[in-house]
């Protein structure tokens, strides 16, 4: 590359933040309504402000949670074949913008000349993409905050580019198989026809490693489920006791899924925006669950969401696969 190319590119990486979060009104409705039900519910969303996004990065370092290592194994093959596939230049588009310890393996590897995460934790959003553009001057990086379960459009300055999203650490799981179906049929529209998406999927496997990965012997888990009661308490204004509750994750052979509670331990009445919500004793509130796919499984739920599988990279126990799937 000539001095003068690089220059060029310099000069014209950009950062440019988008903020199209519904307001908070919008969130505590949807608090109140999961509150409601019957079973209670707390959308996992909820999951992630600053603390939950920590508490998370300790997950993925967990012993027991052997997701994030496993997937993070397969890039080393994985990636120069999407290299080659996708070629460099193109817009790398990240669904939920978690640690950045993986997007920075794909933008060393694929060299795109665009990154636009899309996350709902909007400081947390903003850090990392800053850190980000501050390390890849050629980069253009234009963070995103968004509600991503909801359909939104990406910005003009990207108009042009060859489209990768990239979905890792088995989010997808964390769907009910109709909505996930549904999100990739959002994904593809979003992305454009012929556009990839490198998505990473826990698989099924034995029980017992399952719910290890869920119920860590140090406790994080637990406080990253619990955490989601001080995020609402603080955010929307609630007053839901964290104290009240204990984490629960048991693994549902028959749906083929963990799931995940918050359980609680003493009758307790709590205020939510002015109402009471009465919780009684051994009550368990819904906060996420997580699926896990056979293979073949996964390809027919992709081909229902638009997408073909074009590739897949998987660990010799089959604990983890990267589908590289392609919009039709
Ligand atoms: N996407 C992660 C998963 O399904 C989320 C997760 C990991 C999680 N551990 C959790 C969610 C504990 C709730 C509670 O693996």
């Amino acid at each position: 590359m000539t001095p003068r190319t690089v220059r060029n590119a310099i000069r014209h990486a950009e950062y440019q933040f988008f903020d199209e979060l519904p307001p908070p009104s919008a969130l505590l409705d949807e608090v109140i309504e999961g509150l409601t039900e019957e079973p209670k519910r707390i959308a996992p969303k909820f999951f992630y402000d600053e603390r939950g996004s920590r508490l998370f990065e300790a997950i993925t370092r967990l012993p027991e949670y052997y997701l994030t290592r496993t997937e993070m194994g397969l890039f080393d093959v994985c990636l120069p074949e999407v290299h080659d596939r996708f070629g460099e230049g193109g817009c790398l588009v990240e669904y939920g913008a978690g640690s950045t310890v993986k997007i920075r393996r794909l933008l060393e590897e694929l060299r795109p000349r665009a990154y636009l995460p899309v996350d709902i934790s909007r400081h947390h959003l903003e850090q990392s993409a800053q850190a980000l553009h501050a390390d890849y001057p050629h980069l253009s990086v234009y963070p995103m905050c968004a509600d991503m379960t909801a359909p939104f459009e990406l910005p003009e300055v990207v108009a042009g580019l060859d489209k990768l999203g990239f979905y890792p650490g088995s989010s997808i799981g964390n769907f009910e198989p109709g909505d996930a179906q549904a999100f990739l049929r959002q994904v593809a529209a979003t992305l454009g026809a012929g556009s990839r998406l490198l998505i990473g999927v826990d698989r099924k496997k034995d029980i017992g490693v399952l719910e290890a990965a869920y119920n860590d012997s140090a406790g994080v888990t637990a406080e990253f489920n619990l955490n989601i009661l001080h995020h609402l308490n603080s955010a929307l204004a609630t007053e839901i006791d964290p104290a009240g509750f204990r984490h629960r994750a048991d693994y549902n052979e028959e749906s083929g899924c963990v799931q995940m509670f918050l359980e609680c331990v003493k009758d307790q009445v709590s205020r939510v925006d002015g109402r009471i919500i009465e919780f009684t004793q051994g009550e368990l509130v819904h906060t996420e669950n997580s699926y896990k796919y056979g293979f073949e499984q996964f390809a027919e739920l992709a081909k229902g969401g638009g997408f073909q599988v074009e590739a897949s990279w998987s660990d010799p126990d089959a604990y983890f696969t990267l589908f590289l799937l392609r919009a039709q």
